[in-house]
């Protein structure tokens, strides 16, 4: 229903998921660190991938709006269980649809988008040296 739709976005905004960090030194965790030019806010997001490239778990800690941190939550509640090529394909775009965003507060929600792109670019980095 609309009304159950509609707890399940303000959940991400009074009760975010997924809010915490890990070691980033962890040879399977992707740390994507980004901030807004906009604003000045900044985001951590982070994923933990196995070995054939599929997020398992994923968390943030974010530094700005209340728009941002419900985007970090749905971002993150996202990319869990997706690959990571799957992941940098979520648009900032549908989490502002998700979340009901205005214009306005575009930017945020493209904060979790560079994150999980930054993220992913960090695994990637760190397996790539490892070989
Ligand atoms: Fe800066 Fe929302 S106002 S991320």
């Amino acid at each position: 229903s609309t009304r159950q739709y509609h707890e399940n976005v303000v959940q991400h905004y009074e009760k975010p998921s997924n809010v915490g960090s890990f070691d980033k030194n962890d040879p399977n965790v992707g740390t994507g660190l980004v901030g807004a030019p906009a604003c000045g806010d900044v985001m951590k997001l982070q994923i933990k991938v196995d070995d054939d490239g599929n997020i398992t778990d994923a968390c943030f800690k974010t530094f700005g709006c209340g728009s941002a941190i419900a985007s970090s939550s749905v971002a993150t509640d996202w990319v869990k269980g997706k690959s990571i090529d799957e992941a940098v394909t979520i648009k900032n775009k549908d989490i502002a649809k998700h979340l009901s965003l205005p214009p306005v507060k575009l930017h945020c929600s493209m904060l979790a988008e560079d994150a999980i792109k930054a993220a992913v670019k960090d695994i990637k980095l760190k397996r790539s040296n490892a070989e």
